[in-house]
């Protein structure tokens, strides 16, 4: 959704791409026929619901308990950074709402909550002295969940990183690796023994491309060479981060939240096809393929740009971390790609997105899974998936939202039907629990299974969606229509 859409536009123009989601509700010309007149088969038996969110959107609490600064927190004090010129400072009060949090994901009967760590909660400087009272909160958090009977699965890194790093150059910088691994070492030492189940980073494609090429995340720059190196960094993060875990618990299971996006070539030509190969190359394998094989895929006309990404002879026995599942954001989106564009800063991918904004397609979900399932050839998780909803309480306080109803019986019935055709998918998250802070958006606009009421003490209540899929998650089948 807006990211990718930010991703995608950015490479035809950047403003487009500020105009925040355009959503339809139609499946795109020439798309895999849609099946969704079929009902579809209850989920297996031990199939995961759950609800997923991350530290710098929900918990506010942005200088308590010794928590650092972290890079989000600096840049939305950056005057036109934020659509609405908000920051993270407080935005769910999760931090202290949490009890209220978990009541929410108990009432609506979820097995599974993704969730994030504050990287700078556990380390303020990023490195070095360890911030106890950043533990304890999610270890107290984290003996709650289990106590509800909800799994945790916890994300290691979302995006928020200690602002001193950042000041050391960031993901552009080699050496932010190894600062990952020893952070991600201290949370298994410290919460693996009761979560198994870990994302080490958040869609890398869009930290990496946002903050150091487009400059719409922090750091707000914009070069090629930073964002190229600031991809391989997230890479061999991901190597170290993945060694450095095992050592400590062989038993945690890790994998990566990966942001998907369906597509294929705007025409038939060898030209467009081979576009398009490029594309899906970076997009959607980029940070996979490393991982599974130590090799990154052919994404760019002449090869890896290996000199720029600050690629080393012996890197590929780093970045081959055997993750444990694949986990995919996806956000419904189909594009059609064709040869030729004007790219500065992605040169030599020599592809343009044709018709970008309002490819809209949830029956993809089965298309996706299936498409993991068979690459990878491991057991897939839906880490994220969701809708944004022009959501108002009515005169009672209740919030109708058949749009996301809507959107989440397509997006089961598509996954419901991969399942049954046989892909091993494990687990689905919508995004988000909450109402939260959407990054650059602030709080402009509303995605979560609850309303917040910001200017009302944080007041949570459920929205008719949240209802719904409390259903589907207790009966483990969609309701008829
Ligand atoms: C994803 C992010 C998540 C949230 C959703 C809407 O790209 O991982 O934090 O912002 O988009």
């Amino acid at each position: 959704m807006r990211r990718r859409t930010f991703l995608r536009a950015s490479m035809t123009a950047v403003a487009a791409a500020l105009t925040g989601v355009r959503l339809r509700a139609s499946a795109p010309f020439g798309a895999t026929a849609a099946t969704d007149d079929k009902p579809a088969p209850p989920f297996p038996k031990g199939f995961l619901f759950g609800a997923a969110t991350s530290a710098v959107q929900i918990e506010g609490g942005a200088k308590e308990d010794g928590k650092g600064e972290s890079n989000w927190d600096h840049f939305a004090r950056i005057p036109g950074m934020i659509h609405d010129g908000s920051t993270p400072d407080v935005a769910c009060d999760s931090y202290h709402k949490w009890p209220e949090d978990v009541a929410l994901l108990k009432r609506m009967n979820l097995s599974s909550y993704r969730f994030s760590i504050a990287w700078p909660r556990i380390l303020p400087a990023g490195r070095g002295k360890v911030n106890q009272k950043g533990l304890d909160y999610y270890s107290r958090m984290v003996d709650a969940l289990l106590e509800a009977g909800i799994r945790p699965l916890a994300t290691a890194f979302h995006w928020d990183l200690p602002q001193p790093l950042e000041e050391a150059g960031g993901w552009a910088n080699r050496e932010t690796a190894s600062y990952f691994a020893d952070y991600v070492g201290i949370l298994a030492q410290a919460l693996g023994d009761r979560v198994r189940n870990w994302c080490l980073l958040n869609e890398p494609q869009a930290f990496t491309l946002c903050g150091y090429g487009w400059g719409i995340f922090p750091p707000g720059r914009k070069e090629r060479g930073l964002m190229l190196k600031a991809t391989h960094t997230a890479n061999l993060a991901q190597g170290l981060g993945f060694r450095a875990m095992k050592a400590r618990n062989a038993a945690l299971r890790l994998g990566i939240a990966h942001d998907f996006v369906l597509g294929r070539p705007l025409t038939d030509s060898a030209a467009d096809r081979a576009a398009w190969k490029r594309y899906d190359a970076f997009r959607n394998r980029w940070f996979l393929d490393p991982a599974f094989t130590g090799q990154y895929p052919e994404a760019f006309e002449g090869g890896i740009p290996a000199s720029e990404m600050n690629l080393r002879p012996d890197d590929d026995i780093i970045l081959k971390a055997p993750l444990d599942f694949s986990g995919i954001n996806y956000y419904c989106e189909y594009e059609y790609w064709a040869a030729g564009g004007k790219q500065e800063l992605l040169q030599g991918l020599n592809a343009r997105v044709e018709k970008p904004a309002e490819q809209y397609y949830p029956q993809g979900m089965a298309e996706v899974v299936s498409r993991i399932s068979r690459e990878y050839r491991r057991p897939v998780e839906i880490t994220e998936t969701g809708r944004v909803e022009r959501d108002v309480p009515d005169a009672e306080g209740r919030v109708k939202d058949p749009g996301r109803i809507a959107f989440l019986r397509s997006v089961l019935s598509s996954l419901g039907r991969a399942i049954a055709d046989g892909a091993d998918v494990r687990a689905i998250h919508y995004w988000s629990l909450l109402d939260d802070w959407e990054w650059h958006i602030g709080f402009r606009e509303r995605i979560g299974l609850t309303y917040v009421d910001y200017e009302k003490g944080q007041k949570r209540t459920l929205k008719d969606s949240g209802a719904w899929y409390g259903e589907v998650a207790r009966t483990g089948r969609i309701p008829a229509e």
